[in-house]
């Protein structure tokens, strides 16, 4: 039995983007790195709102990953200040076009304030349906992985999962937001070509989408443009054309 050729719905339903490029983007202008992150909050903005007019459903984006702790101190309280002024600034927008925000990733190692802050809000929009912002923040798929594989072998140990039966459904539900649907459409933006340990599980399916823009200067158009190509795409899932 041939499998036919499913053509993708021509909207992504959710959209995954590694934001990259800010600290060039300050580079180039001779500013702080910070400068560009600044800019790329507003990117941020200018692509859930294009989100919302496009009816794409679910947002993810890299904002933090496990390995940026190393940056300079200074860059990591600016970042996660950064958050707060965003989570502040724009809550009334997640409001105003009922999005929910959620977060991806170790929560718990983010600051207090800055955790207190998104449980408030997280709390606030977690009845909203018609937009799914999601933060990866502390986040790296392998260390996704590692927290789901212990989940799963504390419920073998104790008796309650039977390792015969783990299939790709168990490690799926064992995730960090197993109801959410996996990404179709992951962008990087600044002309990088990897992956950078982003939601290794969630994006085995999805259509990659690299484009050289730094993301301070990604916006409504260039997120337009990359909805154009993926609707040209065709997603086989392994089948033959
Ligand atoms: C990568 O650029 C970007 C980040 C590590 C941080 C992304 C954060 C934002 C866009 C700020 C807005 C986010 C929120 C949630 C308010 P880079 O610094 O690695 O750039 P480079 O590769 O040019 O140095």
């Amino acid at each position: 039995m041939t499998a036919k050729a499913v053509p993708p719905p021509a909207v992504p339903r959710h959209v995954a983007i590694i934001m990259d490029g800010n600290g060039r983007w300050a580079k180039q202008r001779m500013q702080p790195r910070l400068f560009g992150h600044r800019a790329g909050a507003e990117s941020l903005r200018a692509v859930l709102r294009a989100c919302r007019d496009h009816g794409v459903e679910y947002l993810t984006v890299y904002a933090f990953s496990t390995e940026n702790w190393v940056r300079p101190e200074d860059e990591v309280s600016g970042l996660m200040s950064l958050l707060r002024t965003f989570l502040k600034k724009d809550e009334h927008e997640l409001h105003e076009n009922q999005v929910r925000l959620r977060v991806t990733g170790r929560i718990q190692d983010l600051p207090r304030a800055v955790r207190d802050e998104l449980e408030r809000v997280m709390e606030a929009t977690k009845d909203y349906r018609k937009g799914h912002l999601i933060l990866a923040l502390s986040y790296g798929g392998r260390a996704e992985i590692v927290d789901a594989v212990r989940a799963i072998a504390a419920e073998a140990q104790a008796g309650r999962l039977d390792p015969a039966k783990i299939d790709e459904a168990a490690i799926a539900s064992h995730l960090y937001l197993p109801d959410v649907p996996d990404p179709d459409l992951m962008i990087r933006t600044s002309g990088e070509l990897r992956l950078s340990n982003f939601l290794l599980w969630e994006l085995s399916y999805a259509e990659f989408y690299f484009v050289d823009t730094l993301w301070p200067d990604f916006r409504e158009a260039d997120f337009a443009k990359a909805l154009e190509e993926y609707a040209r795409r065709q997603r086989r899932y392994g089948a033959p054309s």
